[in-house]
């Protein structure tokens, strides 16, 4: 939808960003809850970015990606929408806004991962022009099975 925007995170969006990943909490692989503070002390490092997205003046998303400008790697996540937000396009704005940021900063290689019972997530790094890499059995502390995607920054 056109009237999503995308921004960079400000340390007001902390429990906007908290909130979102817990909605969304099976897909990822943390097992306890993001918290405020750890929010607003990854948003301190060099080397990662935080990025929300608004609809009418309320956060209903966030991405995160952490980069290595030295080898120009970056991984993107973890990438969350509301689920009551979700199929009208903030996620595919969140990633195409964090690569175009990601291309700035020199970086030609972007992974993602994804747990492999999670389809749509899947489906939704396809649509944003990422390939599946591998796939990668036991990776998360649960012994999940897990899918690596990639996509190359021209
Ligand atoms: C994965 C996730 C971030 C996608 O966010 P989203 O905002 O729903 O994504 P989008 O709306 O941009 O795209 C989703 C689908 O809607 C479609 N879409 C995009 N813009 C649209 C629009 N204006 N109107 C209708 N549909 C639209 C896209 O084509 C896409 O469909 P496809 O995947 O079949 O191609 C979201 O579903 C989510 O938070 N899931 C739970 C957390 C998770 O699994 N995270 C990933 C693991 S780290």
């Amino acid at each position: 939808m056109d009237d999503v925007t995308v921004r960079w995170f400000r340390p007001e969006d902390a429990q906007d960003i908290v909130r979102l990943h817990a909605e969304n909490m099976d897909y990822f692989e943390e097992e306890q809850p993001l918290t405020p503070e750890f929010v607003i002390e990854s948003s301190k490092r060099s080397d990662f970015r935080f990025m929300v997205a608004e609809r009418g003046g309320k956060v209903v998303g966030f991405t995160g990606a952490l980069f290595y400008s030295s080898v120009g790697r970056a991984e993107l996540g973890p990438i969350s929408v509301g689920k009551n937000q979700q199929n009208h396009g903030a996620g595919n704005k969140l990633v195409a806004s964090m690569l175009d940021f990601l291309k700035s900063a020199g970086i030609h290689r972007v992974v993602a991962h994804v747990k492999a019972s999670n389809s749509s997530a899947i489906n939704f790094f396809l649509s944003c022009g990422f390939y599946v890499e591998a796939n990668l059995r036991e990776y998360t502390m649960k012994r999940e099975d897990a899918v690596q995607l990639a996509v190359l920054l021209n």
